[in-house]
């Protein structure tokens, strides 16, 4: 890989982090349910050949990611556990998907023919459309699917999944219980026609924190594995309803270094569009990051560590540069470590803070450092 920011700034992982958190699921969800990490996007930012094998060492059994792309790296890296494709894959790239052996997330009868004149054993995962309106087939029309699936020898239907909308974003779970009640509706339907599907799985990571009961055969967790809640009301609900020691680790830390330290006089602008006035003299540590790293453009107060102090950032974020305040730390000095993400001393900055300043969500953080900045697993 082309690291452009190679020693500007970078990512650090932390590999007894994702064990941790692996082991942390290990012990809610029982030897008997497949753990699958969600490895798409850059393993959420933390970089995927590495964390899917820090994962899978640590005892994880599947992977899931979200196009054949990231398949192919995974396999040409080595990993040979089973792979999930929960995205889309073009039907002219099926033949490829099957012959890397991927089990594939399907919902229509286009990709089924396609699969079928394929010829070779393919296994899918049928989705039930239980309310999150994205991809799915209504529970009223899978018997039919599932019929019309059958009638291709090679194709195994392996899975059956859906995915919850509403289990994060509030500590009212009503919405995730029926859609609950409509996935099992579906099993039942299914049932009755004599097709127990093996694996039956809907957990994301809020899921399998706080409802045992959506575990079925295996869960596919993605934020939680990188030691990350996947919202306060997530955190919340856990504490009310569950709170037995389910203790993550968040995986990440982003640095960089000062690239100069300068004093400018009081009634000085700093940066782009003049948005910020010097109040008084005002010692500046200039940072190599920027929004093309992924520090976003949209950051309204935010703060960065250095010697364990907290920095605040001055006007605008450039493309590859930010301002920060260290008058306050007079020890300060050029080369400095700084933390833009994660902890110095008794402070953090978690990547939820970060989102709260730049008006986002800790999923989004962490997936949008540039794929460019190195990451280093220590
Ligand atoms: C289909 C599917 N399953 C599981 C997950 C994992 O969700 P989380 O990161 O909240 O655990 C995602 C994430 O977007 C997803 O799209």
């Amino acid at each position: 890989m082309n690291n452009l920011s190679r020693g500007l700034n970078w990512v650090e992982i932390s590999k007894e982090a994702l064990s941790n958190n692996v082991k942390q699921f290990r012990r809610i969800i029982g030897e008997n349910v497949l753990l699958c990490p969600c490895v798409k996007a850059n393993a959420y930012g933390h970089g995927l050949l590495e964390c899917s094998k820090t994962f899978i060492e640590a005892g994880a059994n599947w992977l899931a990611v979200n196009s054949l792309y990231e398949a192919e790296a995974l396999r040409a890296g080595g990993v040979v556990a089973p792979i999930y494709i929960l995205g889309y894959v073009e039907m002219s790239e099926l033949v490829r998907a099957v012959e890397l052996e991927c089990r594939l997330v399907a919902y229509n009868r286009e990709m089924i023919e396609a699969l079928g004149a394929i010829g070779k054993p393919a296994k899918i995962h049928i989705k039930v459309e239980t309310g999150n309106n994205r991809q799915g087939v209504f529970v009223k029309d899978l018997i039919e699917f599932v019929e019309f699936v059958k009638s291709f020898g090679n194709i195994e239907i392996e899975g059956l999944t859906t995915h919850f909308a509403n289990v994060e974003d509030t500590t009212d779970h009503s919405y995730a219980e029926l859609q609950l009640a409509k996935f099992n509706e579906g099993i039942k339907k299914l049932e009755s026609i004599g097709v127990d599907v093996p694996i039956k799985h809907c957990a994301n990571s809020a899921a399998a924190i706080l409802f045992p009961k959506t575990h079925f055969q295996l869960v596919r967790v993605g934020i939680a594995s990188y030691g990350m809640w996947p919202s306060n009301e997530t955190y919340l609900s856990y504490l009310k309803e569950v709170g037995d020691g389910f203790k993550l680790m968040p995986a990440l830390t982003w640095k960089t270094k000062i690239a100069q330290i300068k004093t400018i006089p009081a009634g000085e602008y700093i940066g782009y569009g003049c948005t910020y006035k010097t109040g008084h003299e005002t010692k500046l540590a200039i940072l190599p990051v920027g929004y093309y790293d992924g520090y976003d453009r949209g950051i309204n107060g935010g703060h960065v560590l250095i010697c364990g102090k907290r920095a605040p950032v001055r006007g605008r974020v450039c493309m590859n540069i930010i301002m920060v305040e260290v008058t306050d730390i007079p020890e300060a000095k050029l080369e400095d470590e700084v933390i833009l993400i994660g902890c110095s001393g008794d402070e953090e900055i978690s990547a939820e803070q970060f989102g709260k300043w730049a008006g986002t969500i800790n999923y989004e953080v962490t997936t949008r450092i540039n794929e460019r900045v190195p990451r280093i697993f220590v």
